[in-house]
């Protein structure tokens, strides 16, 4: 009887990303400071004034590597701000004052991945490129408002959801009351099928997560995303 070499086993296994249900390619062969001045060139084409600083680098440096998969990624500690290791299974959470640019790290990372065909593959099914849905908490809100329902924000593959914390906790929808986003994430954080972004004023940790979504949402979100901090004042009024 062939003899088995567990530990390469597990690790073809680990690579696979079996139990992850959704498996991630490494886009090898990037210099990262071409990179980064590639993506401070996709933001200024939208604001002139758009720099990679000392604020920002971090979160987009690590950003770029989460795209790439590449395992040198890096991610910060919410509880201790200690700089940890990345996960590629896991979304991003960025948190920030208003103003440092967070929702606008979502949009000009998308356009980065747009030109590079990224590919993940989601369970059973074939390669895909990597790509994600940008809306917002409160637009969220609305919809379930609108519609009763929040199924095709279950179902996106990768949703960034923008501005985590400022839409109405409570909303009704024929006699239905629903914290909207608590429902979500907690759905969102069960399944191992889709990754989640989002952005938001409330740091990861913060007790006001805890208070408004519960301490169920607070600890997937934990599971759920690699945490960064954009530091810094409103860019807004610059
Ligand atoms: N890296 C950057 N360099 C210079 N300006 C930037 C940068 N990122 C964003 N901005 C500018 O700052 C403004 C605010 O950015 P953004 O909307 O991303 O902030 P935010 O952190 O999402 O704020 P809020 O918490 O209020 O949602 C943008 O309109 C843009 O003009
Ligand atoms: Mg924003």
């Amino acid at each position: 009887m062939a003899t088995i070499d567990i530990a390469k086993a597990l690790e073809l296994a680990k690579r696979r990303g079996l139990f992850q249900g959704l498996t991630r390619y490494k886009c090898e062969g990037y210099a990262i400071e071409d990179c980064l001045q590639l993506v401070e060139g996709i933001g200024k084409q939208r604001n002139p004034h758009f720099v990679i600083d000392d604020e920002n680098r971090f979160t987009y440096e690590n950003f770029i590597k989460w795209l790439h998969c590449d395992s040198s990624m890096k991610a910060i500690d919410p509880n201790t701000k200690k700089v940890i290791p990345g996960d590629m299974y896991k979304g991003i959470y960025i948190a920030g004052n208003t103003g440092s640019g967070k929702s606008w790290a979502m949009e000009v990372m998308l356009a980065y991945a747009d030109l590079f065909h990224f590919r993940v593959k989601y369970g059973g099914e074939t390669d895909g490129r990597l790509w994600w849905r940008i809306a917002r908490a409160d637009e969220i809100v609305s919809r379930f408002i609108e519609t009763t329902s929040i199924d095709e924000y279950k179902k996106i593959k990768i949703l960034c959801i923008q501005d985590f914390g400022a839409e109405p906790l409570e909303a009704v929808a024929m006699g239905n009351r629903m914290n909207v986003l608590r429902t979500l994430l907690e759905y969102r954080g069960d399944r191992s099928d889709c990754l989640t972004l989002i952005t938001s004023n409330i740091p990861m940790c913060h007790q006001m997560l805890v208070t408004n979504y519960d301490d169920r949402v607070a600890s997937r979100l934990m599971e759920m995303c690699n945490y960064f901090e954009i530091k810094g004042k409103d860019r807004r009024k610059l």
